[in-house]
């Protein structure tokens, strides 16, 4: 039996960061030996909000090199920009066709995304109202079976498999019904001790940090709050650092951590030392192949993946074409 298709879009316009890692990237490297697996680098998607066109410009190759960092590796998984499929724009247009507008604006993320874009006195563009309809095609135009999302993504899968049995119901059976995968979107915390840790809330770890930028930045990191001298007991549970240990640390450093901070034998100072050594020890293998990774290298596997990805997604939009009615003659 041929594999299961994955499809995944990385939205990313920054340095990725251990909330990147733990949330999404160390699940595509798993992903990648079991499945046929299409990751990419969601620049159409980037576009609905990022103006910048030197930054996403700057972004493209450090991006890669994070991900083969991380161990995706191109002989296993097809790594490509989503730009370099200009496929799935048609695509898009033609699933544009069969799903009714209101829908689109009854979506929860559209909404938000509306507000957002508006109270910072941008552009909502037609391109972000769009935007699910973008997705749908980018998953549907490989026939992903499996897509590995986070949570704040799943009323767009939601919409794909529904863009998706409108077709098939309109025009003959065509595209499979795609799942969410689990496991993705473990919610990391930021170090200023309030909600997730991402580029825009300023309070990540990025996987190129050095030694001594991480120990920096977990100095001022937000602790416990209702701790405010070193002889008071800590509550681990609200403490930031703690969830941090975590995931990083091995279980018996947690324990003692767990223990040494609610009895008061363990200060913050020395505790946020220990996950510094254990964040160093998680990252220094990743910087060194980081290092290893040239501009030339990261460019070509993107050049190799898209040609990859445009083949099959090429002969989905000629069957899309054919089924709608339109003309399947080349012309040049
Ligand atoms: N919207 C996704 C996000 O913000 C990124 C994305 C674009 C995507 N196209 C996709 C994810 C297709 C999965 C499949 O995270
Ligand atoms: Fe948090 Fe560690 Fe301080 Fe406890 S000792 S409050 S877990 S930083």
């Amino acid at each position: 039996m041929s594999k299961q298709i994955v499809v995944s879009g990385i939205r990313a316009t920054g340095e990725l960061h251990i909330g990147n890692y733990f949330g999404a990237m160390r699940n595509f490297v798993e992903l990648q030996d079991e499945f046929n697996c299409f990751f990419f680098i969601a620049d159409y998607h980037s576009l609905t909000t990022e103006e910048n066109a030197e930054a996403l410009k700057t972004f493209l190759l450090p991006i890669v090199k994070n991900y083969l960092a991380v161990g995706l590796d191109p002989a296993k998984c097809t790594l490509f920009a989503q730009s370099s499929v200009p496929e799935v724009a048609e695509l898009a247009l033609l699933l544009s066709m069969v799903h009714p507008k209101n829908e689109l604006e009854g979506l929860p993320t559209w909404k938000e995304k509306e507000i957002s874009q508006a109270t910072g006195g941008k552009i909502v563009s037609a391109g972000l109202f769009f935007y699910p309809i973008l997705m749908a095609a980018d998953i549907l135009i490989q026939k992903a079976t499996v897509v590995p999302v986070g949570k704040d993504q799943l009323p767009h899968l939601e919409f794909t498999r529904d863009i998706a049995r409108r077709f098939n119901n309109r025009y003959g059976q065509t595209f499979p019904v795609c799942g969410a995968h689990g496991g993705i979107g473990i919610k990391v915390p930021g170090l200023n001790g309030t909600g997730k840790m991402g580029k825009s809330e300023g309070n990540t770890i990025d996987l190129v940090e050095t030694p001594e930028s991480v120990a920096k930045k977990l100095s001022v990191a937000v602790t416990d709050t209702n701790r405010k001298r070193r002889q008071d007991p800590g509550d681990p549970r609200a403490c930031n650092i703690f969830a941090l240990h975590e995931l990083i640390s091995p279980p018996t450093t947690v324990e003692e951590i767990r223990a040494g901070c609610q009895a008061a034998t363990i200060g913050c100072v020395d505790c946020k030392r220990i996950l510094g050594g254990n964040i160093n020890k998680l990252l220094a293998p990743f910087q060194e192949r980081y290092r290893q990774i040239s501009d030339d290298l990261a460019r070509q596997v993107l050049i190799d993946g898209g040609n990859r990805a445009r083949k099959t997604a090429r002969q989905t939009v000629d069957e899309v074409r054919d089924k709608m009615g339109l003309p399947s003659f080349k012309i040049g």
